[in-house]
């Protein structure tokens, strides 16, 4: 068996719609408050596409980003692989609509679907391709345009969510001398797929004009069960990225942000504080899969990857399912 190739993260990208929509939006319409959503959540607004935007917009920019960091063109691209529950369309991939965007005469293209996970999955896939040398640049991406997708009734999800896209360029490591991916897990619980989903729209509930005002295609969700399994699943995610290794030897941990309380339970557990957690949900909100390629790469250009250094990312979601990178800067 020929020996596997060690895998870099050659560059970071990403995307955010122009539009903040602050929590008084949601007091206009619901029976909530800003107070109630910062101390409940920790977000105090979030980012809405336009309406010419749809996710694979988001991701082309992000995109384009992540390549010019990387020094590479769209046809250097062997494979793009992109996460998200949030597509264009259901046929054809948004992959696809990326990679005809950009150029990328040379890629294949596909989408994963694992929700909140999912750039840790597309990540996780484009490492083993580079890995077994099946290909030598891959993009990938997480991206979300979930306000289309909101019960704007329900106040206990219509407040968390936001829009975004972020992207990593992976190459062998020795073609780019940074951030070598050392450890990768993934798991998945599908008996909690009701926790959260879209019961309609699918080959389950097809679409019907009952279905529609029924308001089955918005995202559902069990809030306090999916937080307790947030928690458990964060710290114990980060234990096994970390075992073996020395706490000093940390430089970032970049977890999904979809509640700040959940990160400070995880933490709390861990008996860590945030002084090296990357945390943005204050400004973004819950982007899904969007979320840990925007707050990586924004750790990345805010210079606070220390080079040689440990950083795990860290993510769970709908599926149920769950997963962790380890990475050396
Ligand atoms: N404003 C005011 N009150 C609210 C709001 C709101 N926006 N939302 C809920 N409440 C009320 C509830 O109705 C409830 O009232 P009641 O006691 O009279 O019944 C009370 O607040 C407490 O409700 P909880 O559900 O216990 O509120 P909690 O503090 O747990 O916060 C939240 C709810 C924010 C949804 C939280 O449970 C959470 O963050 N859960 C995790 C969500 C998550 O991780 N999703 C997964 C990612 S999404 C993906 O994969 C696509």
């Amino acid at each position: 068996m020929a020996s596997r190739i060690r895998v870099g993260i050659a560059g970071t990208g990403s995307y955010l719609p122009e539009r903040a929509v602050p929590n008084s939006y949601f007091e206009e319409f619901l029976d909530t408050s800003n107070e109630w959503i910062v101390q409940r959540t920790g977000i105090r607004e979030r980012r809405f596409a336009a309406d010419d935007q749809a996710t694979s917009d988001l991701s082309l920019e992000a995109a384009r980003r992540a390549l010019e960091a990387a020094g590479i063109q769209p046809s250097d691209l062997d494979l793009i692989v992109l996460g998200t529950l949030t597509p264009d369309y259901l046929l054809p991939s948004t992959a696809c609509l990326v990679q005809d965007r950009l150029g990328a005469k040379n890629a294949g293209a596909f989408d994963c679907n694992a929700a909140c996970t999912g750039f840790l999955t597309a990540l996780h896939t484009g490492e083993a391709f580079v890995a077994a040398g099946r290909a030598r640049r891959v993009l990938v991406i997480g991206a979300e345009t979930l306000s289309r997708f909101v019960d704007y009734t329900d106040r206990s999800s219509a407040i968390i969510f936001g829009d975004a896209a972020g992207a990593a360029v992976l190459m062998p490591h020795e073609d780019c001398g940074q951030g070598e991916v050392l450890k990768t897990h993934l798991g998945a619980d599908g008996s909690g797929y009701d926790f959260i989903h879209m019961p309609g729209g699918g080959s389950r509930k097809p679409p019907t004009p009952e279905s529609l005002a029924a308001g089955d295609h918005f995202i559902k969700m069990r809030g306090r069960e999916v937080f307790r399994f947030a928690v458990e699943h964060m710290s114990e995610m980060i234990q096994l990225m970390l075992e073996g290794e020395d706490p000093e030897e940390l430089t970032l941990i970049v977890p999904h942000q979809v509640n700040r309380r959940i990160i400070d339970s995880a933490l709390d557990r861990l008996e860590m504080t945030d002084e090296k957690v990357a945390i943005n949900i204050q400004d973004y909100g819950n982007t899904s899969a969007a979320t840990v390629p925007v707050a990586f790469d924004e750790a990345a250009r805010a210079g606070r990857l220390e080079k040689g250094k440990l950083v795990v990312l860290v993510a769970f979601g709908a599926g149920l399912t769950w997963g962790a990178t380890l990475i050396r800067w």
